[in-house]
């Protein structure tokens, strides 16, 4: 059983400003897109709407968060493949494009039902698909681009998987993270812009002591709440970043889902709705709200 996908009808491009060196010169614009959930359905829109986006935002890095295609099994489906490196093809033609691996990347759909089945070699496959596009997956590593620096949090089942249910997993993510830390492979640098680049949002995580020296957090996963077009607009004006519904979060999440929401210590966490609608989240009256979902690209300019 794969995912209810409904290709998005409009692009939605969202811009923010995050003030880090106080020095125009130094300004580094980030375009973050992700959850395309490349599979049959896909469709010739997704791609247009990636190009206008980052024709929009003239990203000088890309992040891709992830869930890039519905089920690991389509890796074995040409057609598929083919589809997947387009879309990166995209990408990389506009910037460097780094990368990271959801669920739905790793975590075939019977196995997200179940018990998770993780097919082997899974991670190998996609990066040779990644090396013939020209874009790179950040295994838990720092990617640098003149005073931008970004490390790739690269996770596995946990992002959606506890205990054989539908959840992520933060503990896990936790232990992660600390281990990390402890082998120094966390260290961010005063001065530049220390970003930090996952899959399934951290939520609380993010006021981990361990993770205190980072500007920016971004994901994906969450779908954006399915906010349709039109009460996204109030939405983001108001500041809600909750959404309607969302995958493992049910009506009304109260985490964020959507947009950009400012920490304690000024850090910012960003959260890109995706390039598809899922019409089989949340009640039956709400499927055809989420059919009106757009693709979201984000351009975050760091200046
Ligand atoms: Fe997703
Ligand atoms: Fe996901």
């Amino acid at each position: 059983m794969e995912m209810n996908l409904k290709s998005p009808r409009f692009l939605r491009v969202n811009q923010y400003e995050i003030p880090v060196f106080n020095d125009e010169k130094k300004k580094v614009t980030v375009g973050c897109v992700g959850d395309f959930h490349i599979s049959k359905i896909t469709s010739e829109k997704q791609k247009a709407f990636l190009k206008r986006g980052f024709e929009t935002v003239r990203p000088d890095v890309i992040l891709v968060h992830g869930d890039l295609v519905d089920s690991p099994e389509y890796l074995e489906d040409e057609k598929i493949v083919r589809e997947l490196e387009k879309e990166l093809k995209i990408c990389a033609g506009f910037a460097p494009t780094l990368i990271t691996l959801g669920n739905h990347d790793q975590i075939t759909s019977s196995g997200r039902r179940d018990l998770p089945k993780i097919p082997e070699g899974i991670v190998e496959k996609f990066e040779k698909i990644f090396e013939r596009v020209n874009v790179k997956l950040l295994k838990d590593e720092w990617f640098e681009f003149k005073d931008l620096r970004v490390f790739g949090f690269l996770q596995g089942p946990e992002c959606s998987r506890k205990n054989g249910k539908a959840a992520e997993n933060y503990s896990e993510m936790e232990r992660k993270i600390k281990k990390l830390f402890k082998d120094r492979k966390l260290e961010t640098k005063p001065g530049k812009a220390n970003w930090f680049f996952s899959h399934a949002p951290l939520q609380d995580l993010v006021y981990l002591k361990e993770l205190r020296g980072f500007e920016v957090f971004s994901f994906g996963h969450m779908h954006g709440g399915c906010v349709p077009i039109g009460v996204d607009k109030v939405v983001d004006k108001i500041g809600w970043n909750g959404g309607i519904v969302s995958p493992h979060k049910g009506l009304l999440p109260k985490k964020q889902t959507r947009g950009i929401e400012i920490l304690p210590n000024r850090a910012r966490v960003v959260v890109n709705t995706g390039m598809v609608a899922i019409s089989d989240v949340g009640p039956k009256a709400l499927q055809y709200v989420n059919a009106l979902k757009a693709a979201e690209v984000t351009g975050v300019i760091i200046c």
